[in-house]
């Protein structure tokens, strides 16, 4: 009796362990993490369809729909569809637009939330648009994600941190809150925002970080990323990434920055509608191919996620219990939004050959808290432990985030047979960029960024005229020439001997061009 007894407490015990969590304290063999944002797609939009491919993914099978108008029963039923292409123009997905989507209407009390209101929430937008919100990518026509899926891990339980709009959700990527942002508020984004970042904890760790931008590093909308200390750190994608790579240099923690502008000669590559998938899934094989063939590639761990769902439909739930509010920061009128719910689920993927081939991780399976998810606070969270960080989490949504570190623990060795080179995607968008349209919103926060970053956000014309009435060319003009200014500033500030912990401040270039550059310490 007493030994069964212990048989079945050994059983249980096994049981027990065998479901938890791997709270692993062996030092992590990743030393690379590269962290990859795109913008603006769900879950079900890109990788729904991957559930064709492998039944454990929670994607869909074409019965989920959505009436035209929510309280009208006989209104006409949406499917989702397998058909999605080329989308312009660009869904909602503002606060309110992205709470009619998940509630069906204003009431935001319905648990869970029935995810009932994207056909009607497009349908206020334009007539077109709710086949639109209502359609998935077949996997081959985002091959590159179709491999990465089937070789690496996806993450099919992964949501936006903040039910708003990219920039409060890009915040939290690597700081864990927005600092009360629930939309994007141009005098704010150009003062900066003020909260400590992983990049911070890592630096005085001693690990090396590094961003590889394009246009502009969208990564200065964190205003301590704008000390004289850190200019540095940004590195043009195009000249250092590829080599760095080849020659083992990658940092600790590295941010690839990709393309938000549109041009005939270098098209977007993030993603946002109505830029083309099939540049970003260009992009995402270039970074992962470069990777492969780097010396680092033993330690790499590359994160691939998007930071909200653009208004496409998805099926899952949005978590609405337990959320902590970051730091307490109450969002603005007329929301007041406690930040205690999440967005909605978008695309991850991880890839490492410490990844067993076509690993699916559905959730954090109630660790650290019995609520917690795997949302954007994830990253700085899970890199915290990869590089066994001794500095307290950024914020209560960090401590609360689920990590994902265990995925990377569970074999002895690297594999060997991970693919060098990925599939080439399809053409999805016919014709070029168009470079004469005006810039979209999150493009005009670009441009604005660009505008304190060459001091005209002093300047009347700031921020309607700079940012608003711009074309796609004058904009990506505008900001290269910005983001060039500000780094040659730097390194005359740092010639200088200005403090290295000063914030970088500029001023207005006024009309000449060839004047100075100057470095206002404040
Ligand atoms: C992590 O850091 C702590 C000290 O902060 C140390 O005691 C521990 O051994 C480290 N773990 C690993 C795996 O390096
Ligand atoms: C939706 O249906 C309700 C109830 O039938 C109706 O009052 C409302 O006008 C409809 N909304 C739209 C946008 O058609
Ligand atoms: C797409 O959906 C249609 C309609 O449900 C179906 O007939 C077709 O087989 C699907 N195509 C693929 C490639 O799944
Ligand atoms: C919610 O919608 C209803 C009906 O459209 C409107 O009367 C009400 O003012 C709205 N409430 C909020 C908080 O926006
Ligand atoms: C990575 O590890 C594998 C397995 O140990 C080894 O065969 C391979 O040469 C290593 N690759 C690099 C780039 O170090």
């Amino acid at each position: 009796m007493a030994k069964t007894t212990a048989m079945v407490t050994v059983l249980l015990l096994l049981l027990l362990l065998s479901h938890h969590p791997c709270y692993s304290t062996a030092a992590s063999p990743i030393k690379t993490v590269v962290v990859l944002v795109m913008e603006n797609r769900s879950f079900d939009h890109m990788l729904g369809w991957m559930k064709k491919l492998n039944p454990e993914i929670n994607g869909v099978d074409g019965s989920e729909s959505n009436l035209l108008n929510t309280t009208d029963a006989k209104s006409p039923r949406v499917f989702f569809g397998n058909q999605s292409h080329f989308v312009d123009p660009d869904p909602g997905h503002s606060f309110q637009a992205i709470r009619e989507q998940i509630f069906g209407s204003n009431e935001t009390s319905t648990k869970p939330p029935s995810m009932n209101g994207f056909a009607q929430q497009a349908n206020s937008m334009d007539p077109n648009m709710p086949q639109s919100v209502m359609n998935g990518f077949q996997p081959d026509k985002v091959a590159v994600y179709k491999t990465l899926v089937s070789e690496f891990a996806v993450c099919d339980r992964w949501f936006a941190s903040v039910p708003s709009s990219t920039q409060p959700n890009r915040l939290y990527v690597h700081s864990g809150t927005s600092h009360g942002a629930t939309s994007n508020v141009a005098a704010l984004l150009a003062k900066g925002y003020p909260q400590r970042t992983i990049f911070e904890d890592l630096d005085d760790a001693g690990i090396s970080f590094g961003i590889y931008y394009q246009n502009i590093p969208a990564t200065l909308f964190y205003r301590n990323l704008r000390k004289l200390k850190f200019l540095g750190k940004f590195h043009p994608y195009d000249l250092s990434f590829k080599n760095d790579a080849k020659n083992g240099k990658l940092p600790g923690y590295v941010v690839v920055e990709q393309r938000y502008m549109d041009s005939k000669v270098e098209p977007a590559n993030d993603d946002h509608p109505s830029h083309d998938v099939y540049q970003g899934q260009m992009f995402v094989k270039e970074v992962y191919e470069t990777l492969r063939a780097s010396p680092q590639w033993n330690e790499t761990l590359f994160l691939i996620t998007y930071d909200e769902h653009g208004g496409f439909y998805d099926h899952v739930a949005t978590p609405v219990n337990g959320v902590p509010s970051p730091d307490g920061i109450v969002g603005p009128e007329p929301f007041l939004f406690k930040f205690d719910r999440l967005g909605v689920r978008v695309p991850t993927i991880m890839v490492s050959p410490w990844i067993q081939k076509g690993t699916i991780v559905h959730g954090p399976n109630g660790s650290p808290t019995p609520t917690s998810e795997y949302e954007h606070s994830s990253i700085p969270a899970t890199v915290r432990k990869i590089f066994n960080l001794s500095s307290p989490s950024l914020t209560k949504r960090e401590a609360w985030a689920g990590t994902f570190e265990a995925i990377l623990q569970t074999r002895s060795k690297p594999r060997t047979d991970c693919p060098e080179q990925l599939p080439n995607p399809v053409k999805i968008r016919q014709g070029d960029a168009n470079e004469d349209a005006k810039v979209s919103e999150f493009q005009q926060e670009l441009i604005q960024l660009a505008a304190v970053m060459k001091g005209d956000d002093i300047l009347t014309s700031f921020p309607v005229k700079i940012g608003k009435e711009m074309t796609v060319r004058e904009g990506k003009e505008y900001m290269e020439d910005a983001v060039k200014r500000f780094f040659e500033s730097g390194s005359v500030a740092k010639l200088m001997g200005v403090d290295e912990e000063q914030i970088i401040k500029m001023r207005p270039s006024l009309s000449t061009r060839s004047s100075k550059p100057q470095t206002r310490i404040p």
